[in-house]
């Protein structure tokens, strides 16, 4: 009987673009769902993005625009990325939506009725000049532990030390520069500690549930589980203080419910849309009415698989299940979490240009299905980090795809185009060889094992033991084709039957290796349907043959090698980015513009001249118009000394001070102190500009700290 699920991938953020990392679960999860599909079971995958918080709330802020503006222009970027690389969602939608906020709200109340609610005066770093009060990663300041400067609120990236924002020396806001005072206010909890949550989500995690048939986790993430558990779970803080965007806490006026809260409850709100729409559509499609209750109610029958990264766990295996017991839902049958993705062995890095944008990818003209056939390669179900090798990834991809799996149906269709009008033999017929119709045996028999084989793990998320089947068996197909060498049958009189049967064993068995990788290469499965003039091909096709004296379409290129030179582009492209303009090709054409127009270069000097000069990193840490100045700005810079410098800036018709508060620049620090009219200039910051209008301020890259000489 088909099985009924419901898969989700995590929700990703309405503030950033899709890039490759993002793309390891995408790309999971899709071809989960795919081959569950092809199996014939009743599959719906949704998803949607995350859109609440203060990130994006300030990020609108600077960009001048509404989060409603800003999250439907990025929902409009990641449903394009999605759709470049094949993730086939039956819904993508939006935690911002009336069905998230009714199930948010219906959620809490219900805990609340359950007194699993409760709440407690906090106090926290308040900006009182954004009058807002400050999430973790907003405040900086000295790490309590080895004094490196600019350190985030509950970390420092220089020592590793972890602390408390309040810990902090000399903490700034990071939104405003301000120095943050400590406010209290009321916050709103979920009783973690209950001693009810606690011996219900020490059995869910173990799997000991009698509802349950399956463990809910991978062993190393329930043994994750055990140490939290010993650690001691705390009561969680579910709310935040206006200004949030987000939604409000029903009879709770200005305290809204932490974006995690609302994020996962996303999953229903999406699926209640799919729900919606089909019932809209009801009628002109064959597509039968979903039934949200069927698959959401505290006894459903259905499954529920959560795709997420290891580092989201937490929320997916204690918060949420929690959530949905106490609010008597039905909880998740499993949750599937995956490892980091490096790029060659080392965190993605953006001066590397290895962070790499999944629109940078498909721009450079890199096949999507190269990305996904790699991933799967690497993927085998379990929370190890996996690494996109850039030269393995070509070597791979040139090697099984097109050396290995293409390779059986380009030396072979040709013949049946040419020389049989198309058609493929009968190969049980009468006038078929023995010979042929045993190898066709052997092959049928090994194709049937190999598809039970590639299935089992498929259905286990060890995508890497399936495509090891797969390409096993490519390689037995290459080695018949080597063997009975068509090309050289093809010159000898007579032998027409025996070259046509060899051509047609071959194309069956490309057409059963196309089965068992349609769900990693879908919209090249597709191309092949159409070659072998074929109706879209389901997991049962795996090893039943072509019909006999079946017609194919002519055979063109399927799929070419992946030229290094694009991947060397496609970096490149990604190290771009940190420039002003972020499209490369506008960034060439400037250049162009601007070649006739530099200025001639000065007089040769000798490094000591240079050296005399010296250059720090410098942080802003406000700026503001001054009155009365047609071309100034006031800016105070950190560069790590006890008091912070001013220096008077001719950068305002170039920027709006907001929008300088917190980033990073280059100031000469040993310029003679120059008396103005509005005040003392203790230096002066970088900035580039030409012939043309514009102005440009310089900024070091990633990593560099307040202090740091450049050189
Ligand atoms: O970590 C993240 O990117 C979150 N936006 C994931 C949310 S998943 C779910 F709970 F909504
Ligand atoms: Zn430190």
């Amino acid at each position: 009987m088909a099985r009924k699920i419901l898969v989700t991938s995590a929700l990703p953020y309405a503030n950033g673009s899709i890039h490759l990392g993002h793309l390891v679960e995408y790309i999971q999860t899709d071809i989960w769902v795919r081959f569950q599909k092809m199996r014939g079971n009743e599959v719906h995958y949704v998803c949607a993005d995350d859109t609440h918080g203060t990130p994006i709330m300030l990020r609108a802020q600077n960009e001048g625009i509404t989060p409603e503006q800003l999250i439907n222009r990025v929902w409009h970027e990641h449903k394009a990325d999605f759709d470049g690389f094949h993730v086939a969602f039956d819904h993508y939608g939006s935690t911002n939506s009336e069905e998230t906020k009714q199930y948010a709200q219906d959620i809490y109340r219900k805990l609340r009725a359950a007194d699993l609610i409760e709440t407690k005066a906090v106090e926290q770093f308040y900006d009182p000049v954004k009058e807002m009060f400050l999430p973790d990663r907003f405040i900086k300041g000295e790490c309590p532990k080895c004094h490196a400067k600019d350190q985030y609120g509950d970390n420092c990236e220089a020592c590793g030390a972890t602390y408390a924002p309040i810990e902090l020396i000399n903490p700034y806001s990071a939104v405003s520069g301000a120095q943050p005072e400590r406010r209290s206010s009321e916050h709103y909890f979920f009783k973690l500690s209950d001693p009810r949550c606690q011996e219900f989500l020490s059995a869910w995690t173990q799997g000991t549930l009698a509802s349950q048939a399956t463990p809910p986790l991978q062993q190393e993430a329930a043994n994750k589980m055990k140490e939290w558990f010993e650690a001691g779970l705390s009561n969680w803080d579910i709310s935040r203080d206006a200004p949030y965007f987000g939604f409000e806490i029903p009879d709770a006026p200005g305290k809204f419910f932490y974006v995690w809260l609302d994020a996962p409850v996303g999953y229903m709100g999406s699926f209640k849309k799919l729900c919606d729409d089909r019932s809209e559509d009801r009628g002109s499609r064959i597509e039968s009415p979903l039934d949200f209750d069927e698959y959401w109610n505290a006894d459903a029958k259905t499954e529920l698989y959560h795709f997420i990264g290891k580092d989201i766990l937490y929320f997916h295996s204690l918060f949420w299940p929690a959530m949905l017991k106490f609010a008597n839902l039905r909880t998740p049958t499993q949750i599937f979490a995956h490892g980091f993705l490096t790029v060659n062995n080392e965190k993605m890095s953006k001066s590397r240009g290895t962070f790499i944008t999944a629109e940078s990818y498909l721009k450079q003209g890199l096949n999507p299905e190269y990305l996904r056939y790699y991933y799967a390669a690497k993927l085998n179900g379990t929370m190890e980090d996996i690494d996109l090798n850039l030269e393995d990834f070509v070597a791979r991809v040139n090697s099984d795809l097109v050396g290995k799996y293409i390779n059986i149906a380009s030396r072979t269709a040709g013949f049946i185009n040419k020389r049989f009008d198309g058609q493929l033999a009968n190969l049980m017929a009468n006038n078929a060889s023995a010979r042929i119709q045993q190898e066709y045996g052997y092959f049928e028999t090994s194709a049937k094992e190999t598809a039970a084989l590639v299935a089992d793990a498929f259905d286990k998320r060890d995508f890497a033991k399936a495509l090891r089947g797969i390409m096993t068996f490519a390689d037995s197909a290459n080695q018949f084709v080597d063997q009975r060498k068509p090309w050289t049958i093809a010159k000898e009189l007579g032998k027409e039957d025996e070259l046509q049967q060899v051509c047609t064993l071959a194309l069956n068995m490309f057409r059963w290796l196309t089965v068992m990788l349609k769900p990693v290469l879908p919209k090249l499965a597709e191309n092949v349907e159409f070659f072998l003039n074929i109706p879209p091909l389901a997991w049962k096709d795996a090893s039943a043959s072509i019909p006999a004296n079946h017609r194919i379409n002519e055979y063109k290129h399927l799929i070419t090698r992946i030229d290094p030179k694009l991947i060397e582009a496609m970096v490149e492209a990604n190290k771009q980015t940190l420039a002003p303009a972020a499209d490369s090709h506008s960034q060439t054409r400037h250049a162009e513009a601007q070649q006739h127009a530099i200025s001639p270069i000065a007089e040769t000097i000798s490094i000591d001249d240079f050296n005399k000069v010296d250059l720090r990193v410098a942080m802003i840490v406000s700026a503001e118009h001054v009155e009365g100045a047609e071309k100034l700005l006031k800016l105070t810079l950190d560069i790590g000394e006890e008091n912070p410098r001013t220096v008077f800036a001719g950068i305002k018709s170039a920027y709006d001070p907001a929008t300088l508060i917190g980033r990073m620049t280059v100031m000469v620090a040993n310029l003679a102190p120059r008396k103005m009219k509005f005040g003392l200039s203790e230096g002066m910051v970088l900035a580039a500009s030409g012939s043309q209008p514009g102005l440009f301020i310089l900024s070091p890259d990633e990593g560099a700290q307040a202090g740091m000489r450049v050189k």
